[in-house]
């Protein structure tokens, strides 16, 4: 009988009020939450309508890049890139910037450049990009995935091959680019951006001695970047809260930049097994509230927010994928009200 259903829909009502898109969930818990996007999809209007309605902040997944903005010597191109900033301002949108330094995907002609050559066309990038953006780009990745598992920083044509002539002395090509970059944009934020340092372990260590080195000696740099591409569902929720914990320690910010939960699909894309969607939620909550438990873990972004467009499945050759908050169809997964409720505002002191 339908009256005895009564105290569900009276307990369920008001939740069902509350209950806010993660866009006003993360504003009135004072986080940011973004995503990477992609502008040749913005035409669709359920992306676009998505993406305004969920997220307070977005990033170009590629349209930033070197090869993108500069794919050879003579071009010079911003178009995609301006549509995604035009986007985010006629949305009341903040703007991470991705990203001005990173050894991996570098255009081919970059590598026929001698060292004096090379420092000249990073500075003049640096120039021109974050100086198009400035005030419309709020924080730049300005160096991403630097270093190899091991902690030794990667060779790139930009640190050793041939570098910028400051190859030999560690990690001051890094901090070049940091000091280039705050001459054009004093007001950005700055942040250094990487893959697989997490957790604790021998990369995140090397990136949190190099970030406590430049914040002893006055290096312009204001955060750091923690990708969080997750591709096993069993990240180290611990280790990844204390990483956050001695990096905001040092007065920096952390955002979670890259955010994916990846799960094993068929052909179609669909998980193998359905209870692995759960798994997946729970691991976005979790990483979630290791995030808002630290006042410097500043934004959460997720790398791409539909299934119908995720870098997972061309990283994993098709075998990963259905790793985003959304479904190919745009419907909210478990995950996404695993975020809504990580992010809603605690209502009882002590929860
Ligand atoms: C990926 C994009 O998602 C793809 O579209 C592109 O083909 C390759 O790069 N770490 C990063 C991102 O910092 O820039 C990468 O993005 C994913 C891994």
């Amino acid at each position: 009988m339908a009256w005895r259903r009564l105290p569900i829909l009276l307990f369920l009502l008001p939740c069902a009020a509350l209950a806010q898109t993660l866009r006003q969930e993360a504003q009135q818990r004072g986080i940011l939450i973004g995503t990477a996007v992609n502008p040749v999809f913005l035409s669709e209007p359920a992306y676009a309508g998505t993406l305004a309605r969920e997220f307070n902040m977005l990033e170009p997944e590629d349209a930033m890049k070197w090869y993108a903005i500069r794919p050879d010597e003579k071009t010079v191109n911003f178009g995609p890139a301006d549509r995604l900033v035009e986007f985010a301002q006629a949305h009341g949108m903040k703007v991470r910037g991705h990203t001005l330094l990173w050894g991996g995907h570098d255009p081919a002609w970059l590598k026929t450049h001698t060292p004096e050559e090379l420092s000249k066309i990073l500075r003049e990038h640096i120039e021109r990009v974050v100086g198009r953006y400035r005030g419309r780009v709020f924080a730049w990745d300005v160096v991403n995935e630097a270093f190899d598992d091991r902690g030794a920083l990667k060779d790139s044509v930009w640190h050793n091959q041939p570098g910028i002539g400051l190859a030999g002395k560690g990690t001051t090509y890094i901090e070049q680019a940091f000091r280039w970059a705050h001459e054009v944009d004093p007001r950005a934020l700055l942040f250094y951006n990487e893959a697989g340092a997490e957790g604790m372990n021998e990369k995140s260590d090397a990136v949190y001695s190099m970030v406590k080195d430049f914040k002893k000696r006055g290096v312009p740099i204001d955060g750091v970047g923690l990708q969080m591409h997750i591709l096993d569902l069993k990240p180290d929720v611990a280790g990844i809260g204390a990483n956050i914990g001695r990096l905001t320690a040092l007065g920096l910010q952390v955002h979670i930049t890259e955010m994916d939960v990846a799960l094993p699909v068929d052909a179609e894309d669909n998980p193998l097994h359905p209870e692995d969607l759960t798994r997946q939620a729970e691991i976005y909550g979790e990483i979630a509230t290791a995030c808002l438990r630290h006042r410097g873990c500043t934004a959460l972004q997720t790398w791409g927010f539909t299934d119908k467009y995720s870098w997972i499945g061309w990283f994993t050759h098709k075998a990963k994928g259905a790793a985003l908050p959304f479904d190919r169809s745009y419907k909210p997964k478990p995950a996404y009200n695993a975020l809504q409720e990580a992010l809603r505002p605690r209502l009882r002191p002590g929860n």
